[in-house]
């Protein structure tokens, strides 16, 4: 392509560290769209003849075609995949393809595709959050009344709902589309036309292929035009996040399916077996989402510490910009959809999460607030007279609503049998009546809203 200038062909190894093609041939699709409107522009503005873009729309056409059709030529020699088509567009309609470069450089072109393939990852990411969001809804719904124990620290802590534990997910999930649609919205913008770094002295018009592309309007600054990948870089810092999110709810999936736990059963959709110990039943969907999170955040840090320090304009080092983004939206949309597959494949085992929920003195803190509120108790009076009732408990290996009245008014002489209406796990859950509380109206309320929301 620059023969002009050069007597001798590049050295093997030049050719290796240089040669992108088996990378960047993921974005034909894109490199076709931005040459198709590139084309139809330059004609309109009367840069090249009408018959030469309708020669070159054919040609293009025809690569499509074969590419479709896994007969499209990809060939190393020519680098990466804005010269691949180029080439084959010569060899297709002869010279008149040479005229498709006008007022183009591959500093623009590559913005342009790599921009519009994040573009249309990041669709694709919110797409599939929006279908997560709906399993984890569906599952919700289903046990918003189911208790479980709620952890701090992974030690029991006060019962919650099934319910209400997903619908955590719901929010979190939630604030990754709302980020993903912003970074969507500050993205769409064409850097086409910005040509090599200083824009092009033909008339071009790149609010027109800024039209033809679906892009909000040019970017405002050729320099800027080539040489940013912010784009990509607030891309995968959401699906870095994202990833964290995923694998926090992963790691619960691990933790509830094991026989200690039994809280929850995959299916043997989403189980292996081991091959040396017939009784294994496990996750491994789980934690390969959970580990998912290594490729995406490191991925995220290989392109942070690529652009880092990089002079103005384009710089050969931006090639490298490809790999870990494509790696990063591969991995997340595995990620998504193996969540989605197994929020929906999780069959709920609500005797043992309700069993669990009633253990380890989990309705200590209604004891107290009863105390406050029933009695009148300062609540740091009422946390240690409750702390005394579950030393007892725990000694005689019981439950507290299982200690006798009498036992209970030797702590506290005006405690009364009304006491053990607050000592159930079901009670417990249904008294968390705040706004956002786990009581199983609110649960349904939150439903509701995120129902209405999506809608
Ligand atoms: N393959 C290159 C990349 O991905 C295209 C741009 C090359 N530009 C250049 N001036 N060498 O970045």
């Amino acid at each position: 392509m620059w023969g002009g200038r050069f007597n001798a062909r590049p050295d093997e190894i030049m050719q290796a560290i240089n040669v992108s093609i088996e990378v960047d041939k993921r974005l034909w699709q894109q490199d076709l769209a931005g040459s198709r409107a590139h084309a139809a522009m330059l004609a309109k503005q009367g840069i090249i003849s009408f018959e030469d873009a309708k020669l070159i729309a054919g040609g293009l056409d025809t690569i499509e075609t074969e590419i479709r059709d896994g007969v499209f030529p990809f060939r190393h020699e020519f680098e990466d995949i804005h010269m691949n088509v180029e080439a084959r567009l010569r060899e297709l309609i002869g010279t008149t393809a040479g005229r498709l470069h006008t007022a183009r450089s591959r500093n623009d072109q590559v913005a342009t595709d790599f921009r519009l393939w994040v573009r249309g990852a990041v669709d694709a990411t919110i797409a599939e959050l929006y279908d997560l969001q709906g399993a984890l809804l569906e599952r919700a719904e289903e046990h918003a009344d189911t208790l479980m124990p709620g952890f701090t620290h992974l030690q029991p802590a006060q019962p919650v709902t099934f319910g209400h534990h997903l619908m955590a997910y719901v929010e979190m999930f939630g604030r990754d589309r709302t980020r993903f649609a912003d970074a969507r919205a500050r993205m769409n913008e064409n850097p086409l036309g910005s040509a090599a770094l200083a824009g092009s002295p033909f008339p071009i018009d790149r609010f027109a292929t800024s039209e033809a592309l679906g892009f909000d309007r040019p970017m405002g600054n050729s320099l800027d035009g080539v040489s940013a990948r912010d784009f990509a870089l607030e891309a995968m810092s959401h699906a870095a996040i994202c990833a964290g999110h995923l694998s926090r709810l992963a790691e619960e999936i691990v933790i509830w399916t094991t026989p200690q736990f039994g809280f929850v059963k995959l299916s043997d959709a989403f189980s292996t077996g081991s091959s040396i110990m017939p009784q294994k039943r496990n996750p491994d969907a789980a934690e390969l989402v959970r580990a998912k999170t290594g490729r995406i955040t490191g991925s995220l840090i290989a392109l942070m510490t690529v652009m880092k320090g990089l002079p103005l304009a384009y710089s050969k080092d931006m090639q490298e910009d490809k790999p870990p983004v494509f790696e990063c939206f591969d991995a997340l949309d595995l990620a998504l959809r193996a969540m989605a597959g197994m929020v929906r494949d999780l069959v709920a085992q609500p005797e043992k999460m309700r069993a669990a929920a009633g253990a380890g003195f989990s309705t200590a803190t209604d004891l107290a607030d009863w105390l406050v509120r029933t009695l009148n108790i300062p609540f740091r009076d009422a946390h240690h007279i409750t702390g005394a009732a579950v030393k007892l408990a725990e000694g005689k290996g019981v439950d507290l609503a299982q200690l006798e009245l009498s036992d209970l008014q030797n702590l506290e002489a005006r405690i009364t049998g009304d006491v053990y209406k607050v000592l159930t796990p079901e009670a417990s859950a249904a008294s968390r009546q705040s706004y956002g509380g786990t009581a199983p109206d609110q649960v349904r309320l939150q439903i509701q809203r995120w129902k209405e929301l999506r809608s």
